[in-house]
């Protein structure tokens, strides 16, 4: 049974970096657990921040398919073909694999790709204990329905009433969308100062604070580098404090609830 944990949250806030630093969480302590990484974003820049390197893109893909000019191989369905590609391209790593969904190009081509990737990340996490979304910014992604079910749902704020405002507004239309959630969590991210002037804020969110990590200078630095934060982040702030988040949610495979 799969684990599927979504990130969202309002632009910068750091849901590729937090999807980073989940991976890498879950990869040291689930080592024996299959791990699927999903970057959602057709603004892709998750490998970068994980350090791999992207063989193909659902996008890619989907032209491919589209530059046949007498369609796939025979004996093959379209749909076969799509999740061919998809193996071949997904980028096994060190202790998990990822999958992109590029930019599609022009207006009107995202629902196509959308309901494949739907369908793709179906499919695929029957395969993968963990499977791990890095959305794009915003709350499009909930309207298009990428993610049908999720198990654990962390939406990120910065250390600002706009952004713990932006998360209460994806909480809300994550429920008026009737998803399926197990359990939904704020963490407020890059936080250098007190917290207790969001506090108000933060409670009119109905949100469970599952923690707050604060602005690490390692991230940044290892940011502007464009080095990836996995295995270059061992004793920093941001991670240790991670480490005591999922330990304080008391995060376990177990608390799949919605398959
Ligand atoms: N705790 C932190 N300390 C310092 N810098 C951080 C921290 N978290 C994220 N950042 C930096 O903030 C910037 C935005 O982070 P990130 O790309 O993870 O956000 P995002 O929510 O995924 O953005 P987008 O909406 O564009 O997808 C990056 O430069 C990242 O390195
Ligand atoms: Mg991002």
């Amino acid at each position: 049974m799969s684990h599927t944990i979504a990130l969202a949250g309002k632009g910068g806030t750091g849901k590729t970096t937090i999807s980073a630093l989940l991976i890498d969480y879950l990869r040291k302590t689930q080592s024996s657990s299959s791990i699927l990484t999903i970057d959602a974003d057709p603004n892709s820049n998750l490998n970068q921040v994980l350090g791999v390197e992207l063989n193909d893109t659902v996008v890619g893909i989907l032209d491919k398919l589209a530059g046949l000019k007498d369609g796939p191989p025979s004996g093959m369905t379209k749909n076969r073909f799509i999740e061919y590609e998809v193996q071949n391209s997904v980028s096994e790593s060190k202790g998990f694999d990822l999958l992109a969904m590029g930019r599609p190009e022009g207006p009107g081509c995202y629902c196509y790709v959308n309901s494949v990737l739907r369908g793709l990340i179906d499919k695929l996490s029957k395969a993968y204990d963990f499977v791990v979304i890095d959305n794009e910014a915003g709350m499009e992604h909930l309207s298009r329905r990428i993610e049908k079910s999720i198990d654990t749902f962390f939406i990120i704020s910065d250390y600002s009433r706009v952004g713990v405002r932006s998360a209460k507004r994806i909480s809300d239309l994550a429920e008026e969308m009737k998803l399926k959630i197990g359990s939904k969590y704020l963490i407020v991210n890059m936080a250098d100062g007190d917290i207790s002037l969001l506090k108000e804020e933060i409670k009119k969110t109905g949100l469970k604070l599952a923690g707050i990590i604060p602005f690490d200078k390692e991230i940044e630095n290892l940011s502007l580098a464009g080095k990836s934060i996995i295995n270059n982040l061992e004793k920093s702030k941001a991670s240790g404090l991670f480490t005591k988040i999922m330990a304080s949610i008391k995060f376990t495979q177990k608390e799949a609830v919605t398959k």
